[in-house]
């Protein structure tokens, strides 16, 4: 699970690379490399740890028209220098870089050792280099297409050749890779983000492409290996060199963004239709007629977006009344899905390239299901993957542990929900007031952001506990998950959410004067038992922590600290509370000193399964 970038063309390759690098750094950050070709000589220069440990080895002075680089999240093998990439074959003839996994390295790396060849590191890639060095008595095209046929498993892989100065040979099979066709240059990478300010114009390579790319031009052939041409498309404009803005982390900088991209996922308020009631959804490419047909709703994802789908179906249901479920992509894959006829997809993802729901997509669509995204990058393979879908236009998030693209998430299926909801039970002037509701969000979110120093207080009140419990009930459940999952992510603090009625069912036990239970509660018909759920724990002498829409003195009383977020309507309540959970994460996890922006053993995007 990795990045890869390759150039070639005028400028300095190592430069190129670097930048690309510092792009893809999101897909893992366990040590990074890169390798350039200077006087017929292969070079390479490789690193443990953050790609500044690289960019540090790297020579000012290195100059050289091509080259490969990789930023790596540990799969095969330990974090440490050898196993880094780019990889060198052992006649010293080929360098690669691999972002996949190699399922039958095993018995290829015996093979080689058999025929004399010795390895360096531990890593699955290594025998990928051996492999291509050892056919190529041919010419390099025939040599990669004689490697991939032995291998088993998934691949993005670019190589370059010490007596070939003029190409890049890169395949794709289950991990991406574009080429970025620039003027006089030309730049592949894992993600088209490598090539900002380089190319606007991309080559998708699908499963099982070949292409073999020179400064100038490039050919591409598909999984037969016989020639095929691509048309390249202009890619989003608006990716733009990512920055801080003055936030001492991407983290807090991209909590502080949510009432913009709260917007930004309405369609700045195009996508809400205040006269009707209702939302407009233009890339569904559904039929008015198709949305009668829907019996059942499935969403499928990973980790945060997991939960944002677990928010989306109780949401969908309720405005709906369409039976809908949420589904472990990674669960799903192997589980033989019924898929029906009648059933819609929805497949959720932020970077669009989570392996387990691609390949769960892929599942569902061999058995004829029709799959809709809910994806904030535009371009990525599961964007293009699906029939359509719905863009959440959180904007580029770099932060590992997701935050805008959850709410913007939520915000999508809401949309989607009020849709489906205005076809079918939700009466015209409900479906007003959710208009007016949701109009108002950004507003209430920047409320609560302007009170971000009480959170503060808080979590450096409990930032020495060892545990917490995040306990709620219905819609805020799923964003009791949701904080649990933020503060363990990024402050390395054991945290668990469970439903608070199913708190006396063992979680209970874990509550003494040291563990803070956070409650996440909203006015309405669960509300008395979340109290009683509070006396429950107070009993145990635990802390108890509030996150609540209101002003009941009861939970004033109950509560060692509480922080009060507006009000608005019952299913939005998510996309507020959500919000001082995550502010609670990132001011422990920063008092903490941890790497608020990079946890440790984690990566933004998994692109491995
Ligand atoms: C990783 C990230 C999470 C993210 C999940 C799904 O685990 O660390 O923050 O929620 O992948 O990613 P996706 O890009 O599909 O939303």
């Amino acid at each position: 699970m990795c990045g890869i970038v390759g150039y070639l063309g005028p400028r300095k390759a190592s430069s190129v690379l670097l930048q690309g690098l510092r792009q893809l750094e999101y897909r893992g950050y366990d040590s990074s490399g890169i390798s350039i070709l200077t006087n017929k000589k292969i070079k390479i220069y490789k690193k443990e740890g953050k790609l500044a440990n690289l960019i540090q080895e790297v020579p000012e002075k290195l100059n050289s028209p091509l080259g490969i680089g990789h930023t790596r999240w540990a799969t095969h093998g330990g974090v440490s220098d050898t196993n880094a990439h780019p990889h060198i074959s052992y006649k010293e003839r080929v360098a690669i870089v691999h972002n996949g996994i190699i399922d039958n390295f095993t018995s290829l790396k015996e093979e080689l050792i058999e025929k004399g060849i010795s390895f360096s590191s531990d890593t699955d890639s290594e025998v990928l280099a051996h492999l291509i060095d050892y056919y190529l008595d041919e010419d390099p095209e025939v040599a990669v297409q004689k490697a991939l046929d032995r291998i088993d498993g998934t691949y993005g892989v670019i190589a370059l050749f010490k007596d070939y100065p003029d190409i890049l040979i890169g395949a794709r099979n289950g991990s991406p890779l574009i080429l970025g066709v620039g003027d006089g240059e030309s730049i592949l990478a894992s993600d088209a983000s490598a090539f900002i300010g380089l190319s606007r114009q991309a080559i998708y390579l699908d499963d099982g492409d070949m292409i073999v790319v020179k400064a100038k031009e490039y050919k591409t052939l598909d999984r037969h290996y016989k020639e095929v041409f691509k048309q390249p498309e202009t890619i989003d404009a608006q990716s733009t060199t990512i920055s801080k803005e003055g936030f001492d982390h991407f983290l807090l900088k991209e909590i502080f963004e949510q009432p913009r991209s709260l917007s930004r996922a309405m369609g700045e308020g195009g996508r809400l239709q205040a006269e009707f009631g209702s939302a407009k959804l233009g890339g569904l490419n559904l039929d008015t007629r198709d949305f009668f047909d829907i019996e059942n709703i499935h969403i499928i994802g990973m980790g945060t977006a997991y939960y944002a789908g677990m928010v989306g179906s109780q949401i969908i249901e309720r405005l709906a009344r369409i039976p809908t479920q949420v589904l472990d992509a990674s669960e799903l894959r192997f589980s033989n899905p019924i898929v029906k006829k009648n059933t819609l997809y929805l497949a959720i993802s932020q970077s669009g390239e989570t392996a387990d729901t691609i390949t769960a997509v892929k599942e569902i669509q061999n058995k004829g299901g029709r799959v809709l995204g809910i994806i904030n990058v535009v371009g990525s393979t599961l964007a293009r993957l699906t029939e359509g879908g719905v863009y959440t236009h959180g904007g580029q998030e770099v932060s590992v542990a997701s935050t805008k693209a959850f709410t913007a998430q939520i915000m999508a299926l809401t949309l989607l929900a009020l849709l489906l909801g205005r076809k079918k039970d939700v009466p015209i002037s409900y479906g007003k007031i959710l208009v007016k509701a949701l109009s108002d969000i950004p507003a209430k979110v920047q409320q609560i952001l302007d009170q971000a120093h009480k959170i503060k207080q808080i979590a450096e009140k409990y930032s020495s506990a060892s545990s917490f419990l995040f306990l709620a009930r219905g819609l805020n459940y799923p964003i009791a998950l949701e904080g649990a999952l933020k503060l363990k992510e990024i402050s390395y603090i054991h945290a668990e959410g469970f439903s608070s009625g199913g708190l006396k069912h063992g979680p209970l036990a874990l509550v003494d004067e040291k563990t803070p239970s956070v409650f996440i509660v909203s006015e309405g018909e669960t509300f008395e038992k979340s109290l009683s759920n509070m006396q429950e724990v107070k009993a145990r002498k635990g802390k108890i922590i509030v996150i609540t829409d209101s002003q009941d003195n009861r939970i004033k009383t109950l509560a060692d600290d509480y922080f009060i977020v507006p009000q608005s309507e019952e299913v939005l309540m998510p996309l507020l509370n959500v919000i001082p959970l995550q502010l609670l994460s990132y001011y422990i996890a920063n008092h903490l000193g941890r790497d608020v922006d990079q946890p440790r053993n984690l990566a933004k995007s998994v692109t491995t399964d």
